[in-house]
């Protein structure tokens, strides 16, 4: 089975968010069930060093105003094709953004370039290898499904989109549709447009012969006004189409007992070493010794995860006797609006604005508990390590937070489910309280260790979902 996939980012070489994690996994737990996946990726500057030791496939004189190269490479146990555009790719700073926080003024060409020459691929094939199915991640990758169709290729793959958020849609002006030979007859509700615009997002969803999300309820969240961002319409219509396959996590890549990020590598039975990380974790941000838990937060700091209703619980976290160490970037107000509050409680409150990988790891590794109250997560990962390092969730019940944290309860404890605790998305009380209940047990020893390992036993890796992509390209290919 040869799959393409398409996508803008690829752990571990360039990410800012869970779908790099995602792309990065997924091809790795689907090869030994007999899928040979191909990675088709921008080759930004963080790509460069890689793409040296690659073998030409392919090349463009010309793609969209500048010659360009598609170069085949395995590395970290994937197989890339990198688009070496430098035109477009060879650019400092974020891969979407440029130094004001504006998208690129060029992101439709950016990503559109790569939809073209996934097109190209799916037509040619490379190297003596075809897909029978393109599986496209997210707007940037959108348009493929409608431009495979506009080619009139003679054995088209078949085609998936996977809609990791529906918060990124790709709306660019209708003309647009010129640079990629898109007919007028596409300018329709069931088709390409979108409120008199071309949506990348929109072209995937419209014309791909499935779609899938990262989550059971957000497959089911998508289809109402509430959550679905004006395309709940079209998420209806292709109902039948429309399927939740829940994330996994790299299992190697997240793994307390080899960690190197951490202080101290522990498991389910040496949970105590965890403390030392704990300390270490304590001393990178400022913080006091306590015998309150430590919760911390991994995130982008964007309205979708709910961080303002953290800063308005903040005081009743740290009247409980508990502290938070917050890693994040993103909105520039929330940025100043926590780094206010580290001042406020001073020792109690720890915070460090950027983007820091390893530090990531030892916080999972040396926290007590995790906060994601967002207000939507189509899946969220950050829970899900969280759960493999015995670090308990405190998670907002919408999307993937939902399906994959149980919520303390004497039935549930009974039953060894209960694995973190839930609050109403968008709710500051129900949050306050979650952190309060968080604070209760812990003071009971037996009983949080007892929720750790329940926590450390769930089956967050792909073996669950890799096997559910594979019947799903196995289905549209006898289609
Ligand atoms: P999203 O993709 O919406 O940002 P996810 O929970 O799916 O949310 O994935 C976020 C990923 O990015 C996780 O791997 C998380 O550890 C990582 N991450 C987020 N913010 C930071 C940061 N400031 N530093 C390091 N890693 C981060
Ligand atoms: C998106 C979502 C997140 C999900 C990730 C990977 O970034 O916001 O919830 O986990 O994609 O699918």
């Amino acid at each position: 089975m040869d799959v393409l996939y398409v996508a803008s980012e690829c752990a571990p070489f360039v990410k800012t968010g869970g779908l790099a994690d995602v792309i990065g996994a997924v091809p790795k737990a689907l090869a030994p069930l007999g899928a040979d996946v191909k990675i088709l990726l921008p080759a930004y500057p963080a790509l460069l060093a890689i793409l040296n030791t690659g073998a030409l496939v392919a090349s463009y004189d010309d793609l969209f105003d500048g010659p360009a190269k598609l170069v085949s490479v395995q590395a970290e146990g994937l197989d890339l094709l990198l688009l070496d555009a430098p035109h477009l790719y060879d650019r400092a700073g974020s891969i979407y953004l440029d130094e004001t926080g504006q998208d690129w003024h060029d992101n439709h060409l950016r990503f559109g370039a790569l939809c073209r020459v996934a097109t190209d691929i799916a037509r040619e094939g490379v190297a003596d290898w075809t897909p029978q199915i393109t599986h496209v991640h997210d707007w940037q990758a959108g348009l493929v499904p409608l431009l495979i169709e506009l080619d009139g290729m003679a054995k088209p793959p078949a085609t998936i989109v996977t809609v990791h958020n529906v918060a990124f849609q790709g709306l660019f002006q209708w003309e647009t549709k010129n640079l990629f030979n898109i007919p007028d007859e596409h300018f329709t509700s069931e088709g390409a447009e979108y409120w008199g615009q071309l949506g990348f997002l929109k072209a995937g969803l419209a014309y791909a012969d499935a779609i899938t999300t990262v989550s059971p309820t957000y497959a089911r969240e998508l289809l109402t006004p509430e959550f679905g961002m004006g395309l709940e319409g079209v998420f209806q219509a292709r109902q039948d189409d429309l399927s939740g396959i829940i994330n996994g996590i790299d299992l190697d890549a997240w793994n307390p007992k080899t960690d190197p990020h951490l202080a101290k590598s522990y498991t389910a039975r040496s949970l105590g070493r965890k403390d030392d990380n704990r300390a270490v974790l304590a001393g990178r941000f400022s913080l006091t010794k306590s015998d309150g838990p430590l919760f911390c937060v991994v995130s982008r700091l964007t309205e979708q995860k709910g961080l303002d209703l953290l800063l308005e619980v903040l005081p009743t976290l740290v009247e409980n006797g508990a502290q938070l160490a917050l890693l994040g970037s993103g909105d520039p107000d929330m940025e100043a609006a926590f780094r206010e509050a580290q001042k406020q409680h001073k020792g109690q409150v720890g915070v460090i604005i950027g983007y820091d990988e390893n530090l990531s790891h030892l916080m999972q590794g040396g926290s007590d508990a995790i906060l994601v109250p967002s207000r939507f997560e189509p899946c969220g990962l950050t829970q899900l390590y969280g759960l493999r390092y015995g670090t308990l969730p405190v998670v907002a019940t919408t999307g993937g937070l939902a399906d994959t944290v149980t919520d303390v309860s004497p039935e549930t404890i009974k039953a060894k489910t209960a694995t973190g605790f839930h609050c109403e998305p968008g709710n500051a009380a129900s949050l306050r309280h979650a952190i309060t209940r968080t604070c209760e047990a812990y003071a009971d020893r037996d009983l949080w260790r007892v929720l750790q390992r329940n926590a450390m036993r769930q089956p967050v890796g792909w073996d669950g979902s890799a096997p559910t992509y594979l019947a799903l390209y196995k289905k549209l290919l006898e289609a």
